[in-house]
């Protein structure tokens, strides 16, 4: 199969209506999107699901929405203040900002140099960088400021005046909403140990590398559920979340062969055991999971710093501890843009035409159904009937415009799985055809039996 260019997915996205560059009138605004009609359909799908596999089928997991503004004192304990950085520097000659180690990275990778640039002090970049005399990929020269650490959090302030004291962060994870009110819903929901908290919400993190399309942006959604069991069946949940972390994925419709796991060389400042799922976009490996031990090192700072016990009481053995935490952590935007990649593709028909087709599994499809009538003056109030009744029971489109053979490749290249025909014999008998995107077969069914049709197929 030919390679896919991610220029692809850019126009299709753009053109029918799943993602928009952000303020573009006003010339975009660096690694953020808008997601259009189709794409927020498919995003509300990725999100109900989690929701259903992490939350409703999940024994003893428990929602949550906590705010986007958190004390300033979370991001202290949480470590983020400190060590939520990128290493950056400026090139004196054009202006422009990067990031050292990702210069450092690619430098080594072209000359077939073996080091990890993740794991390198400021000192050794810097020392790398002069070395081999790395130049600006802007401008080409050798004239870089020293390197210094950049935090990635965005900062604001509350109330009316713009000083240190009135500072707050936007979140850059949804994580520590769980943590702090851990003790909340334990206590509420009157749940016993373990248990889980899950929130899917927005989080922000100044990124300055361009984003590969909408891999990498400064605003995204994160579905994050924390897991809090005693330490020692820490390891067990452990392995039990990555391989949750591929099912939901697979569950999606991803193909298993563009996924691989992918341990962590090196520990953020919370974990003690990490590992990725990657997905192979058309750009490379990119993380779309991560699964983290985090052990008990959220809780206990912020016992630290808020000076509040967060001792979990064990109710059978009156031992009091402060649980481990194994995280399962997950971007939609990601999702979304490995979905895309996995489903879409250039198939040649038998008469030698091609079509484009996204090929959705039907829970993650925008539109779950197309209504077609066959002629727009003989069949549209008839089909518009159609359409009315299935908008009760899932999103559906209609289409009247040019070819019925153009209209069902219309909706195959935006992966609606069936397109429903209203014709003569629909006048009569009240059946309609109804064609499956991807074998492109038709059977004829009752109206009446529409509905039940499709809904069997979004289990
Ligand atoms: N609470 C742990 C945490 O935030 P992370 O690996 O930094 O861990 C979790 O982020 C997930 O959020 C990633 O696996 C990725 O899917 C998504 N993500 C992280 N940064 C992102 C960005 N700049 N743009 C889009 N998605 C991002």
């Amino acid at each position: 199969m030919e390679k896919l260019n991610i220029d692809k997915i850019i126009n299709l996205c753009k053109t029918k209506g799943f993602i928009y560059p952000g303020s573009e009138i006003y010339g975009g605004l660096g690694n953020t999107w808008d997601y259009g009609p189709l794409g927020i359909e498919i995003k509300n799908n990725i999100k109900k699901e989690w929701w259903r596999q992490f939350i409703q089928c999940s024994e003893n997991s428990y929602g949550l929405d906590a705010g986007i503004l958190m004390n300033p004192r979370v991001w202290e304990a949480s470590g983020h203040i400190q060590s939520f950085t990128d290493p950056l520097m400026d090139c004196k000659n054009c202006k422009t900002r990067h990031r050292a180690d990702n210069l450092v990275q690619d430098y080594a990778q072209k000359h077939n140099i073996n080091i990890n640039a993740d794991g390198m002090s400021l000192e050794q970049l810097d020392e790398f960088v002069t070395e081999h005399k790395i130049v600006c990929p802007n401008c080409g020269n050798h004239n870089f400021t020293s390197i210094r650490k950049f935090n990635l959090m965005f900062e604001t302030y509350r109330g009316v005046t713009k000083d240190n004291q009135n500072i707050v962060y936007l979140r850059p994870e949804t994580a520590q909403g769980a943590y702090v009110d851990f003790l909340n819903i334990q206590r509420s929901m009157r749940t016993k140990i373990p248990f889980g908290i899950a929130q899917i919400g927005k989080a922000f993190r100044n990124e300055i590398t361009p984003g590969n399309f909408t891999f990498r942006t400064v605003e995204f959604e994160q579905m994050e559920h924390q897991w809090f069991c005693k330490q020692g069946s820490d390891e067990k949940y452990y392995d039990y979340y990555k391989q949750k972390g591929m099912d939901f994925i697979s569950s999606l419709g991803i193909k298993k062969e563009n996924l691989r796991y992918k341990d962590h060389e090196k520990l953020a400042h919370y974990a003690k055991n990490a590992c990725d799922i990657e997905y192979l976009f058309p750009f490379g490996w990119g993380e779309i999971n991560g699964t983290h031990n985090r052990t008990n090192y959220d809780l206990k700072r912020h016992q630290e710093f808020s000076g509040k016990c967060q001792d979990y009481l064990d109710p059978v053995t009156n031992e009091k501890f402060i649980p481990y935490v194994v995280e399962s952590t997950y971007g939609v935007e990601r999702l979304i843009l490995a979905l895309l990649c996995d489903s879409f593709d250039t198939e040649t028909l038998e008469d030698g035409t091609t079509r484009d087709v996204l090929h959705l599994s039907p829970k993650m499809a925008a539109y779950k159904v197309a209504v077609l009538p066959l002629m727009k003056k003989e069949h549209n109030d008839k089909a518009l009937d159609i359409y009315k009744k299935l908008c009760h029971y899932f999103p559906c489109t209609f289409d009247d415009a040019g070819s019925i053979g153009k209209r069902y490749r219309r909706q195959d290249e935006i992966g609606t799985p069936y397109c429903v025909t209203v014709d003569f014999d629909t006048l009569n008998d009240d059946t309609v055809t109804i064609r499956d995107r991807d074998s492109m077969e038709q059977i004829r069914i009752h109206i009446n039996d529409l509905p039940k049709y499709v809904l069997d197929k979004l289990i």
